[in-house]
């Protein structure tokens, strides 16, 4: 593990006009992709797996041998979705990504397919985000132009069509395949599985369904080899990762660094928790992440030292919380997201996301019983394991994490029959004027 920050895929976002082909080919760009085409296919899928690089998306899942699960004796046709949906509370790097460096991820979609023989591929972005939209699809007609795309591209008979496709705004939809029910047409609700999508993803075809990150990290590993990639990280955690740090730091933003590196070395680089403050809890990798505290300063931001704490790495999605804020008023938010966005294909999440709302907003405001506790407790083992998706069990964390380190911070909000903070000390939360909390 190095801790140093190593920009790879941040490298040219401070470049004049990062984002045109001009730029990136100034760079290198498209470099990668002439490599790519004189190699075998299931050479590049080898360097894939042999990089060591896991699913940037929030799982972790290998890259190479997820495509490596792609039956190339289907005579079906073969696709590459990339999931641009990125709608997870605290996950934001994906959308600067395509902002600044749009042909990294347009270059990774081209030896990503072809690796997978795939001659059509799909970027879905969420809808909302109208300007990242815009950006992409400028950068892919570039590419059109430039010969990178359409068809027998660079004269080596390989022919790849992209789409990009505005999603219609909802957070399930990053969910891979309610992702691909949107991308088919209907509503956005998870499939069951198996078959998994490798088998029978979009139009029942075999598809590969990749994070943004994870394709755009595809053309440094072709260029500079998988050890080069796998030369940073730790063990079994490879690699370079962009981890975005928000909320009560000097400097928010995103830095791109080998796995491993600690919340210490990084808040460093953040200029530290804002002046006066100390760190109070922190999301690893997003609000579907459980709470870490400041007994976690030092440990390695990989798959494993996360896991082993009771977390996960998910999206790096480190947002940063000072001794002012109130644990449970943060995490009533973010169940009201949940329960917002619970799509009401099961019971546990569509009525369990509910009740966990009412239950929690009476602890905050004070109204409660200490048996509340147990009760949400309770509700959350209802939900747990036992909804259709992983947005319900992710719905449960942040309550379950910060019950676990800030029971007494509950049981404050009862004894003083109200909340114990000063919400004008924090600069999260504002009160409308309506009464209720607003970011
Ligand atoms: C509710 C929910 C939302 C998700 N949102 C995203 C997302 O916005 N972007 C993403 O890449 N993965 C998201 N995922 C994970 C995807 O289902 C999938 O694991 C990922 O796209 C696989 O890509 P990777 O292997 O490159 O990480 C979400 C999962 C769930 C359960
Ligand atoms: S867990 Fe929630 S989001 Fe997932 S299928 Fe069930 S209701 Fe829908």
């Amino acid at each position: 593990m190095t801790d140093t920050l190593t920009p790879v895929l941040t490298a040219t976002w401070g470049d004049e006009r990062a984002w045109t082909l001009a730029a990136y080919e100034k760079r290198g760009g498209y470099s990668a992709l002439t490599k790519a085409l004189a190699m075998a296919p299931d050479d590049i899928i080898s360097a894939v797996k042999d990089s060591g690089l896991r699913g940037r998306g929030g799982a972790g899942f290998p890259t190479g041998m997820k495509w490596g699960f792609i039956p190339q004796d289907n005579p079906k046709p073969k696709y590459l979705v990339v999931n641009a949906d990125e709608s997870e509370p605290g996950t934001c790097k994906d959308i600067p990504l395509m902002m600044a460096a749009p042909h990294t991820l347009v270059e990774g979609v081209i030896i990503s397919s072809f690796a997978i023989r795939a001659n059509k591929a799909f970027i879905y972005i969420r809808g909302e985000v109208l300007h990242v939209i815009r950006r992409v699809q400028a950068a892919v007609r570039e590419a059109y132009a430039a010969g990178h795309l359409g068809e027998n591209i660079h004269g080596s008979g390989y022919d790849l069509d992209v789409v990009v496709h505005a999603g219609a705004g909802a957070y399930i939809c990053g969910e891979e395949t309610a992702l691909l029910e949107g991308l088919e047409g209907r509503r956005g609700q998870p499939r069951l599985r198996p078959p998994f999508p490798a088998v029978a993803g979009l139009y029942a075809s075999p598809t590969v369904i990749n994070n943004v990150e994870s394709i755009a990290s595809v053309p440094g590993i072709v260029l500079h080899g998988p050890e080069w990639f796998s030369s940073m990280g730790t063990e079994r955690s490879k690699g370079h990762g962009i981890f975005s740090l928000s909320g009560h730091v000097t400097n928010p933003g995103q830095f791109e660094a080998p796995l491993g590196i600690t919340l210490r070395e990084l808040v460093d680089l953040a200029g530290g928790i804002r002046d006066g403050h100390e760190l109070k809890f922190w999301t690893p990798g997003g609000s579907s992440t459980p709470l870490l505290t400041d007994e976690h300063w030092d440990m390695p931001l990989d798959f494993e030292a996360v896991g082993a704490a009771g977390s996960m790495l998910g999206t790096r999605a480190i947002q940063i919380f000072d001794d002012t804020t109130c644990v449970v008023r943060a995490v009533l938010r973010w169940t009201e997201f949940y329960k917002h966005e619970s799509c009401g294909k099961c019971t546990p999440c569509r009525e369990g996301t509910w009740w966990l709302v009412q239950t929690l907003a009476r602890l905050e405001r004070g109204e409660g019983t200490p048996e509340d506790l147990d009760t949400l407790l309770d509700q959350c083992d209802n939900i747990l394991g036992r909804s259709f998706c992983a947005l319900g069990d992710g719905a449960t964390s942040p309550i379950t994490s910060s019950i676990q380190y800030f029971r007494d911070e509950f049981l404050a909000h009862l004894e003083q029959g109200g909340c114990p903070f000063d919400p004008a000390a924090s600069t999260l939360f504002a009160t409308s004027t309506t009464g209720g909390a607003t970011a």
